[in-house]
């Protein structure tokens, strides 16, 4: 990196450093477009704090792009049809449709909390999506890319995904993705011809070696999948009713990866009269993906652009998961996190910042309410927070709120300048690389290197002396102006910080344009405003207690009564007369349980793993006092289903068991059937 120094641009005389060649790159990236994705999210359930992390990182990426001065379309979207969907919404006495617009209303909710700046939100029920989807699977089918034969497999709905036998077998006769059920199928179908250009897209992968990120996934998809060969896909089923018709065979509806995969070209327009946006933005720059959708993006979806003679997207980035205690959140596992309720709790900033920070874009990273914590008490309130209030505080006070102007540069004042002169470059070429942690890592050295700087230049001690006010101008508008520095850089990841350090240290527009961030754009005479902590500091140990609290008052309300409570309650008195509509709304089924084990931090609780038909769900139950989990693996039992989710241990707990028991509680028994039955009847 090359820096140039030229001399004084303020009075007092300071350097002004630029890189060259890095300030010449902006002025290129202009007239750029920046097409980026997030996977089309399933609207089986409500969003957690898993996926909020892929659409923030995607979000932090798209803002940053525009503030290089990109023209920037980030799409995201949610994935509405399938046999899941299709079984969800019958359980919940509705229409498919009805269900899932509940449910996306909820996702459209979550990404304006979050800040999720989307130029487009596809949904695959849209009009133009289906009328394109259409006449894509035509257009294969009259090429010969698609035809007709008939399908033997197992097929996990959790997963929405096929099954050869001896993948199904090698797995131990479940489903080698989630260990579900799986269940054996024999249908008519549409196979796509992957087959055919298997060879063809081994050849692009290895001439683009950047095209599947980070480079690992590369090996993996080659060596897993590719290298030992592809089987033709299938992609229609006629065993459900709730997708996009084949308009020229409507028993038939197209299977959900290639109804799926193609929002990403029909969201602009492809395949529709008005396609201008797919002309302007495709190849799209990077799909941004979870590590289990790599495969599908890489294979799937490349070969159907291949056939279709589109051209490819220049990458596919896989990132990790964010991990609950070493397993994946799933809502089936009952361990998912939600991101309203911390937001609430937190502020927005401080979750995006968790979430971009804390864990290698690429791998997995756990999740825990101490992380959460101790990275919004040392990072943004101790590190950046301080030095921000600190630094106005000292304006303020030694200079009656207005920026003074620096005078000589020392040594240590150079040497912060320099940082700061770096950073951008330094930022971008991480951003380059969609390394996000390691670009805020970047900005925090730049804070870290000013906290120092306080240290060791002390503004208190020169405070005392003339000569030492002098000095202390230069100390706190380089103070001033490397915060300046830092918020500006700040804007793509955090989106109301940085207006409020703007605030504080009173910038206008043009000073925290992308465009002024060499070093010398704060303007000596500005006013300062105290303000409020950018991050109140968290109590930890208070933290930790409330969080303990929830966990025990959400262990009460879900265990059995107290008998002290039964009694009070007068639980053997008959209740009223009910009507048979009323009873109807519990939801009883039978469940078989496949797994259960105590609930350590519990006097109370065992957590059992419910099989009921294809699905499988977490249940907390308050009977460790009567059962070992052992004596209720393979026993079925009568679950209310629908029962609302509650948490109780940090486990969330998806309906609840049936029992009867004495009056005390001395004697308690779940209710089983007489004769052995399979799970998933319904109990009436
Ligand atoms: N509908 C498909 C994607 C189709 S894209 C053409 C799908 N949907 S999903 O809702 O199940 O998942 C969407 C994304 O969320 C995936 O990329 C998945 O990896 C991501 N995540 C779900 N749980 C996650 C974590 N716990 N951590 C990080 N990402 C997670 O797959």
């Amino acid at each position: 990196m090359r820096f140039y120094g030229m001399p004084s641009l303020h009075e007092g005389g300071m350097l002004f450093l630029l890189d060259i060649e890095f300030w010449e790159d902006i002025r290129m990236e202009e007239n750029k477009t920046f097409y980026i994705t997030t996977p089309i999210y399933y609207p089986s359930a409500n969003l957690h704090i898993g996926h909020a992390y892929s659409t923030v990182a995607t979000d932090a990426i798209a803002r940053y792009k525009r503030q290089r001065g990109y023209d920037v379309f980030f799409l995201t979207g949610s994935d509405e049809h399938g046999q899941k969907i299709e079984r969800k919404a019958k359980a919940a006495g509705v229409t498919p449709q009805q269900y899932v617009d509940t449910i996306v209303a909820g996702f459209k909710d979550l990404w304006k909390l979050l800040d999720i700046s989307y130029d487009g939100f596809i949904r695959t029920t849209d009009d133009y999506h289906v009328k394109a989807v259409q006449k894509m699977f035509r257009k294969l089918y009259d090429q010969g890319d698609i035809y007709k034969s008939k399908y033997t497999g197992h097929y996990c709905t959790p997963c929405e995904s096929f099954w050869l036998d001896r993948q199904v077998q090698e797995a131990g006769g479940v489903c080698p993705d989630c260990g579900g059920p799986v269940e054996l199928v024999e249908e008519e179908s549409y196979f796509f011809r992957l087959s055919k250009y298997a060879d063809r897209l081994i050849q692009y992968i290895k001439d683009n070696p950047t095209f599947i990120q980070p480079n690992s996934r590369t090996n993996e998809m080659l060596q897993n999948f590719l290298l030992p060969g592809l089987e033709d896909l299938c992609v229609s089923r006629t065993s459900f009713t709730w997708g996009i018709p084949v308009d020229f065979d409507e028993k038939h509806v197209v299977y959900v990866w290639l109804d799926a995969l193609s929002n990403y070209v029909t969201a602009l327009g492809w395949g529709s009269d008005d396609d201008s946006l797919y002309r302007k933005f495709w190849p799209a720059d990077v799909h941004i993906v979870g590590k289990e959708i790599v495969r599908f993006h890489t294979i799937i979806w490349p070969i159907m652009l291949m056939a279709l003679g589109e051209p490819l997207p220049k990458q596919v980035f896989g990132h990790g998961w964010l991990v609950l205690d070493g397993g994946k959140m799933s809502k089936s596992k009952g361990n998912v996190v939600d991101p309203v309720a911390l937001c609430d709790r937190y502020g927005v900033d401080a979750i995006r910042y968790f979430l971009l920070r804390e864990v290698p874009f690429g791998s997995d990273g756990n999740f825990s309410n101490e992380a959460l914590i101790a990275r919004i008490n040392t990072d943004l309130a101790n590190d950046l927070g301080n030095l921000l209030s600190r630094t106005v505080a000292m304006i303020d006070k030694y200079f009656g709120g207005v920026l003074p102007a620096p005078a000589a540069i020392g040594d240590e004042d150079a040497a912060l300048i320099e940082l700061a002169g770096e950073l951008p470059a330094r930022v971008d070429a991480q951003m380059n690389e969609l390394h996000i942690p390691d670009a805020l890592a970047e900005i925090w050295k730049l804070v870290g290197a000013c906290n120092k700087y306080i240290d060791v230049t002390a503004p208190w001690t020169l405070a005392k002396s003339d000569a030492g006010r002098e000095r202390l101008k230069t100390v706190l508008y380089n103070l001033a102006e490397s915060l300046r520095i830092v918020g500006i850089l700040l804007i793509p990841f955090l989106t109301s910080t940085p207006q409020k350090l703007f605030a504080q240290l009173g910038l206008n527009d043009a000073q925290t344009a992308y465009g002024s961030l060499a070093w010398g754009g704060s303007v000596p005479g500005a006013t300062v405003h105290k303000g409020e902590a950018l991050f109140p500091r968290i109590d930890v140990e208070a933290e930790l207690a409330h969080f303990a609290a929830e966990a025990e008052k959400a262990k009460a309300a879900a265990a059995p009564v107290e008998p002290a409570k039964a009694e009070e309650a007068d639980e053997d008195a008959p209740l009223p007369e009910i009507e048979y509509d009323d009873f109807a709304k519990v939801d009883l089924r039978l469940a078989k349980v496949v797994a259960a084990e105590e609930i350590k931090k519990s006097k109370k609780l065992l957590k059992l793993t419910l099989e009921v038909g294809e699905e499988t769900r977490t249940v907390v139950s308050g009977i460790k006092q009567w059962y070992a989990p052992e004596d209720l693996v393979g026993k079925t039992v009568v679950l209310v289903a629908n029962l609302k989710p509650v948490t109780l241990c940090g486990v969330e707990s998806r309906g609840m068991i049936l029992c009867a028991s004495d009056a005390a509680d001395a004697n308690l028994s779940a209710l089983t059937t007489l004769a052995p039955m399979e799970s998933g009847l319904k109990v009436r």
